[in-house]
């Protein structure tokens, strides 16, 4: 996510402004940039790379007085990363300064409209549509040009804001990204997290939703989307540095599975427009698109789990064949691909050295290669033809979960499409689909606030040696993942098996007392999936399933059970993953181990 920092009071706010955004450097960013009034002017200075080059362009700020200022640090969504693209963005005459978190889902149609008006745009950025729409409506309050724009502007945003002609203030606006205002000693402060202002103040206020704050020297006002004047309270920050980069919780990683209900919400809304499927940035034609062969999914870990899921997806919804590869065994065995097939490349990082070869592999054949990536301008978003991201935002924790759970979203919007496209569902079936899709951030949430049931059963297995993950179907990808999950930060063995598969060998490692997670949430293999279960009971295994809401009959056959609220059977892996994430969490925990950064292992693994 980017980061966002403001001042006004008695002190140069530069300096304050590249301590605050040094303060939230910790969230992954690819340029940073500032704006302070001068006296006379807004001045902006910014630059792509780390905070340091800007801070070596201003001389740590010496170079650009003033007490008024904004600051971020941005982390790519719309346009790569480039000096230009970088925040802050003005309006043509500079007198009007905006930096911004999150997604206009609807700039290109404001922007559309504003070029019409005569505007000129400098960037390929979302966030620049908001300074020409301030320019376009001010003239002279800045609540009111503001409070037009937010009635104006679809999706998320938390904004800072200065006006050359009232240099006192700094606005603070904000839409489903995260906006704070710190009452300080000797001036007042916005930022996007509190570790930003901990150093000045513990005096929090945080801004909710449709909320606009008016800041000064020595007052603080705010005010409601109709520009009316609202109380507010502060609370006093009782969290050190460390906990506040972490919002509090003990790890990243569990940061990152609460973020997974907005992640699943940021990647879904820009997509669905009045009901339909608009990947904008797809550039498939439908022509193109009822051509597609063969999918080809190729990828490493968690990403390819992803793909796994994908194959039923695809194949279900729209009836295209799918392959499923992982990137160090495609790059190697000379892949027999057919011309028209469709590679789909997946990866979090855009950096992973197997699935970047893999897409070249793919590309030297010339096939159409597709990229779903988190990382704006990464190696694999740059190099594929064609790029869907997932905007989950950084992930910092080196075993995945929000950009997993954003890949997913990412499978369905583009088997829906290529459904709608080559007509394998009804108008009818699409709505379902989407209404289902529109409830799993909800769902994710309500999961999520089952943790402490699930930390007490993880803690009796920190003493576990091997754990096995059984389901048929997608159910078996589920397995895939929440195996890996185990495994890679509790360094407990452990592995997936199609439950079909067992009785073929790995049966006779069931002793008593073993756990087995049996996933049980498509609905046509309750049977047989429960037959697995019965038969590795039957040989000591104490059994924990995962399954949907209602299927109480699993409480015959197993030992702990999970539900899921009720979904399409196509998207149970978003649900049936969040009670494994937690689980394989609080194991690890539990073992003391370092969650976050797990040994042996690397975010991105960007060499063989
Ligand atoms: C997942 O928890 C792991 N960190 C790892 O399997 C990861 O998914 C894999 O290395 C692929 O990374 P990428 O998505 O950045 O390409």
């Amino acid at each position: 996510m980017c980061g966002i920092v403001g001042y006004v009071g008695k002190s140069q706010a530069a300096p304050i402004l590249l301590d605050g955004l040094a303060k939230l450097e910790y969230r992954g960013y690819d340029s940073a940039g500032i704006a302070v009034y001068d006296g006379e002017h807004l001045v902006g200075k910014k630059a792509m790379g780390r905070l340091k080059v800007l801070s070596e362009m201003t001389h740590d700020g010496a170079s650009m007085p003033g007490y008024v200022g904004i600051g971020h640090t941005r982390w790519a969504t719309h346009g790569a990363p480039t000096d230009n693209n970088a925040h802050p963005h003005f309006n043509e005459d500079e007198t009007i300064a905006v930096v911004h978190n999150g997604i206009i889902e609807n700039y290109l149609k404001l922007k559309k409209k504003l070029l019409d008006k005569g505007y000129r745009f400098q960037s390929d950025t979302d966030t620049e549509v908001v300074a020409h729409l301030l320019d376009y409506y001010y003239k002279g309050d800045p609540l009111e040009a503001i409070t037009k724009v937010m009635h104006r502007v679809d999706g998320s945003y938390a904004l800072g804001i200065i006006f050359a002609d009232q240099p006192q203030y700094v606005y603070a606006v904000r839409k489903d990204s995260p906006l704070i205002v710190g009452k300080g000693q000797d001036g007042n402060l916005i930022a996007s997290d509190v570790p930003a202002v901990l150093k000045y103040t513990r005096d929090v206020c945080f801004i909710e939703n449709q909320e606009i704050a008016r800041l000064s020297e020595r007052e603080i006002d705010f005010f409601n989307v109709d520009g009316e004047p609202i109380e507010k309270e502060y609370k006093t920050i009782e969290w050190d540095v460390n906990a506040a980069e972490k919002g509090g919780y003990e790890h990243f990683m569990l940061k990152e599975m609460y973020e997974q209900p907005k992640t699943v919400r940021d990647t879904l809304s820009p997509r669905l427009k009045d009901n339909q499927i608009e990947i904008e940035e797809l550039g498939l034609t439908d022509e193109e698109i009822r051509a597609i062969s063969r999918i080809r999914i190729v990828a490493c870990g968690s990403a390819y789990h992803t793909g796994v899921t994908a194959k039923y997806v695809y194949e279900g919804m729209a009836r295209i064949p799918v392959e499923v590869d992982l990137a160090s065994e495609f790059r190697y065995r000379n892949p027999i691909l057919d011309e028209k097939e469709l590679v789909i490349i997946i990866s979090q990082s855009g950096e992973t050295a197997d699935s970047l070869a893999a897409l070249r592999e793919a590309k030297a054949r010339g096939n159409m290669t597709l990229g779903i990536v988190n990382v704006v301008g990464s190696s694999i978003a740059r190099e594929a033809d064609k790029v869907m991201y997932t905007w989950a935002g950084p992930e910092i924790a080196v075993a995945t979960t929000k950009a997993y759970s954003a890949q997913l979203i990412a499978h369905y919007l583009l088997a829906l499409k290529f459904s709608t496209v080559r007509g394998t569902i009804t108008e009818e079936e699409l709505a379902g689909y989407i209404t289902d899709l529109k409830r799993l951030p909800e769902q994710i949430e309500l999961l999520l606030n089952n943790k402490e049931r699930i930390q007490r059963f993880a803690n009796r297995y920190v003493s576990a040696k091997d754990v096995f993950f059984i389901g048929r179907g997608i159910d078996y990808a589920i397995s895939l993942e929440g195996s890996l999950k185990l495994k890679e930060i509790s360094y407990i063995h452990s592995e997936a098996y199609a439950a079909g598969e067992l009785k073929h060998g790995t049966i006779s490692l069931i002793e008593d007392g073993t756990l087995v997670s049996a996933v049980v949430t498509q609905e046509d293999l309750y049977k047989k999936t429960i037959s697995n279960i019965v038969e590795v009971r039957t040989r000591g295994a104490f059994v924990m399933a995962v399954t949907n809401e209602g299927n109480t009959e699993i409480e015959k056959a197993a030992d702990y059970v999970i539900y899921i609220p009720q979904t399409n059977k196509y998207f149970t892996n978003s649900l049936a993953i969040i009670p494994l994430q937690l689980f394989g969490y609080y194991v690890a925990v539990g073992k003391g181990c370092d969650v976050d950064k797990p040994r042996n292992l690397a975010k991105s693994v960007t060499v063989e």
